[in-house]
């Protein structure tokens, strides 16, 4: 698994269980799982595969989602351990605003797929541009429902 340097990354935000960085110079970023005292190394490392997983699966059926690149591992000196997460792509985008009708979109776009995200709200849905067109990135693969 490839190891990442602490001081390659850049803070950008925090979720309920995981911590999110850009790689400096980078276009990728890192979603690392929050280590707790209730969760074990080999849990961390569990949560990171799947999220892998899933993400290779929904970026290769949609464009909606950032593409993964590999499993890697810090050490993180704030919680004096080491834990897992994923390099993708990052999304320099913004939140979406608090209109439900963000999430019905993402939702209907991703059931066309096959793909359910069980984990659906603005947190999750970003907003970037195209061509000067609006297009939204969907983040947060960490459990989702695919049908065959
Ligand atoms: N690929 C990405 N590009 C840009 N920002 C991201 C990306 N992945 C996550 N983030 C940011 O990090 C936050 C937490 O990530 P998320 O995957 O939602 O973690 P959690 O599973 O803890 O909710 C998101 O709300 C978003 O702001
Ligand atoms: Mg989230």
């Amino acid at each position: 698994m490839k190891t990442i340097w602490f001081d390659q990354l850049e803070y950008v935000a925090i979720g309920a269980t995981a911590l999110y960085y850009k790689i400096k110079n980078e276009l990728i970023g890192f979603k690392c799982i929050i280590p707790t005292r209730w969760r074990c190394d080999l849990e961390c490392m569990k949560a990171a595969e799947r999220e892998y997983a899933n993400l290779v699966e929904v970026a290769k059926r949609t464009k909606m989602t950032p593409r993964p690149y590999e499993l890697a591992k810090v050490f993180h000196p704030e919680f004096e351990r080491w834990t897992y997460g994923v390099i993708m792509e990052h999304i320099d985008g913004s939140r979406v605003d608090n209109d439900r009708k963000h999430i019905y979109i993402v939702k209907r776009a991703l059931k066309r797929f096959g793909i359910e995200h069980t984990d659906l709200h603005r947190g999750n849905i970003l907003i970037t541009r195209h061509n000067g067109k609006k297009r939204y990135r969907v983040i947060d693969f960490t459990s989702v429902d695919l049908d065959e």
